[in-house]
Order: C-alpha cells, then structure tokens, then sequence
C-alpha cells in the first residue's frame, strides 16, 4: 500500500441516516457527520421511504459541507468520493449516489460505488487498527442478518442470512407489540434491563438442514402469542420480562451461529457490526463466548454500529487501493448482493 494519505469523502443514505464523513487510509475518521431522521418517522411507527428520500434530499449538501469544514478539507483537497449505492431503499440511495457522482464529475475524481453491508463489516477497521482479513463477521441491522467469512478485503463468503425477518426488526415488531415504539432495539434493551430473561421461555429459533441461517419470524409470533394469550385470559404480561426473554432468544441464536463457525473455520477472530451490534447483552454473551474459545472479539463503538458513512470511507478505501472505480452510470441497487459488482 502507498505512503500517500487517501482521503476518501464518503456518503451513506441507505435508510433514515443521512451521513458523509472524510477517512484517511480507510481507518482514520476525520470526520463523521450523521444526521438522523429517526424522530421523524417515529410518528409513523417505521421508516416511510418518500419522507426519507425527501429529507435526504434537503440535507445533504449541508451534511457534505459539515464533513469537509470539520475535517478541515474542500472538494479540492480529497481523493476520491464514496458512495453506498445498495442495498436500502431506492429513493432514498439515489440521493446520495446523485450527489457523490456530481462531485466527482465536478470536481474529476474518481467515484467508488460502497455495498452498505460491507461499510458495516468495514466499521470494525476504524477503532482496531490490527484488524485485517481474514475473519468471521455477523452483520445484524434492522436489514440485514448476515453470518460472513471475510476472507480478504472486498472478498466475502455469506455462510447464513436470515429467511425471514432480521434481528433488529424482530425487535422493532416486538417493542411495538409491547408498546415501547419506534426503533424498537434499544428500548427493548433498556426494559429488559428490570426483567428476568429466563421467565418465559421464547424458541430459539432453527432451520432445518442450513444451519447458518437465522429465522426470527417464529419467534416474533411466539411473543405475539404469549401477548394475545394472556390478554384473553384477562391477565396482565410482564413488561420487562417479555423484552428479556425475547432479548435472550434473538442473543443465544446468534452467539449458537457465530460459535458453529468459529469451530467449522478455525477463525481466531470474531467480529459483530450493524445497529444491533451496540446491544450490550448481545455483546458481553458475544465476548464471554468468544474467550472461552480463546478467540479475538472485535466490535465498533455505537456511533459506528448504527449507518454512518465512515464505515462507507473505510470499505471504500480498500476498494479504490483495489483499484475498483465507478462510471457515471453508477445506480442505485435496492437488493445488491454482496460481492456482486
Ligand atoms: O444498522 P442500522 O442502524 O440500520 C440498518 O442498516 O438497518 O440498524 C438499525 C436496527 C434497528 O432495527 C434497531 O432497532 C436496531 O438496529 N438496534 C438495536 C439496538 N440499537 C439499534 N437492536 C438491539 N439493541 C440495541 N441496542
Ligand atoms: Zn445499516
């Protein structure tokens, strides 16, 4: 790799963040500006995607200028611009692909196209300066669940996924059906802080003969289910007891996944990325498990587990090194797969 500083403008608006951040060599953040449209769609119950697009729109260009003043660049001081242009909702992707290709087309720089999953994966570079391929990575957002060999930079094997809801929107659909709103993760987390997360015994869920894949919609129905059966038998639930058995179910299933790997791949490190991934329990059952194998446990700071667009500049940084450039016909690909191109 060079010597020279490759300082990378990068652009997230997948989903209800919108965010652009400057990284130096892909680990260095300069800066790393997030702004959130999360009180917004609460109203809503969820993320409404012509209310996410519309305000993407309205704020980028401030978010861009915010990243560069802090950063102490201009347009004319970087390298090269990165953008995630799949997976997430396609109005709200199209934004930030419009405003990264006009930049680069602006100003001549080259453009790198960003794969959101692999940001997140990418976020566990900026904080663990040791960290390099290959490792095992479990990827859980509100999208996403994703058990991931990565066996090089911008080289990965997808070993599981989910088959039906992801981690954090089992969660989501639960705090709503507990009454605790929207984004449902960290509400849960901090009610199932007063419960007991052996109290009610919630099925960790399986698939039959894939056993890296996740299911969560059976769970999500068993909650459901426990809900509608005590209100029919005119009792009261338990709040908090519910948030921490269910908490427990989604955490055992994942550790069960990541450990399987672990033991079928020999990885001696051990990576967690995606909004769920600042989940304390998840991380401390994560931690505890991995050392008792004797295995290196990596996880980024909550600023970084959530969409954010340095984990974009750090996944970009490898691509550009890879040589990997962008046309001006980059789109936006609401289902991109990963390691497509
Ligand atoms: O990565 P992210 O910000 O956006 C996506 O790419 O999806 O993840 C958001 C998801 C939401 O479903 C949210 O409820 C969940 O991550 N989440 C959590 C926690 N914080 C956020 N889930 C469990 N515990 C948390 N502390
Ligand atoms: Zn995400």
């Amino acid at each position: 790799m060079s010597d020279k500083e490759i300082k990378i403008l990068a652009i997230e608006s997948s989903c209800d963040e919108t965010a652009a951040a400057i990284v130096v060599n892909g680990r260095e953040v300069r800066s790393n500006i997030i702004s959130t449209q999360i009180p917004l769609h609460t109203l809503y119950g969820g993320v409404v995607p012509e209310i996410a697009s519309r305000k993407h729109t309205e704020r980028i260009n401030q978010v861009v200028t915010a990243a560069l003043e802090e950063a102490g660049e201009t347009l004319d001081s970087i390298d090269a611009v990165a953008v995630t242009y799949g997976p997430g909702l396609v109005g709200a992707l199209l934004v930030g692909v419009a405003e990264a290709k006009a930049i680069a087309f602006a100003k001549k720089l080259p453009l790198v196209g960003v794969h959101h999953i692999e940001g997140h994966i990418s976020a566990n570079y900026i904080e663990n300066p040791e960290l390099e391929p290959p490792f095992l990575c479990l990827v859980v957002s509100g999208g996403h669940t994703h058990l991931v060999r990565v066996k090089d930079y911008g080289d990965y094997e997808i070993l599981g996924r989910t088959v039906d809801d992801a981690a954090g929107e089992a969660f989501d659909k639960v705090a709503r059906a507990i009454g605790l709103g929207y984004p449902g993760g960290p509400k849960i987390e901090q009610k199932a802080l007063e419960g007991d997360a052996n109290a009610i015994p919630f099925p960790k869920a399986k698939v039959a003969d894939h056993p890296y894949d996740f299911s969560f919609s059976g769970l999500k129905s068993a909650v459901l289910n426990y809900i509608n059966g005590a209100k029919m038998k005119g009792e009261s639930v338990n709040e908090a007891d519910i948030a921490a058995s269910f908490q427990k179910a989604v955490v055992d299933a994942l550790v069960d996944h990541a450990m399987l790997a672990i033991d079928e791949f020999g990885s001696d490190k051990f990576a967690i990325a995606g909004g769920v991934a600042s989940n304390g329990a998840f991380r401390e059952a994560m931690r505890k498990a991995c050392e008792k194998k004797g295995v290196k446990f990596y996880h980024p700071s909550p600023i970084l587990c959530t969409d954010n667009a340095a984990m974009i500049g750090a996944a970009a940084y490898y691509d550009y090194m890879g040589g990997k450039r962008d046309g001006w016909d980059l789109n936006a690909v609401p289902n991109l797969k990963l390691g497509e191109r």
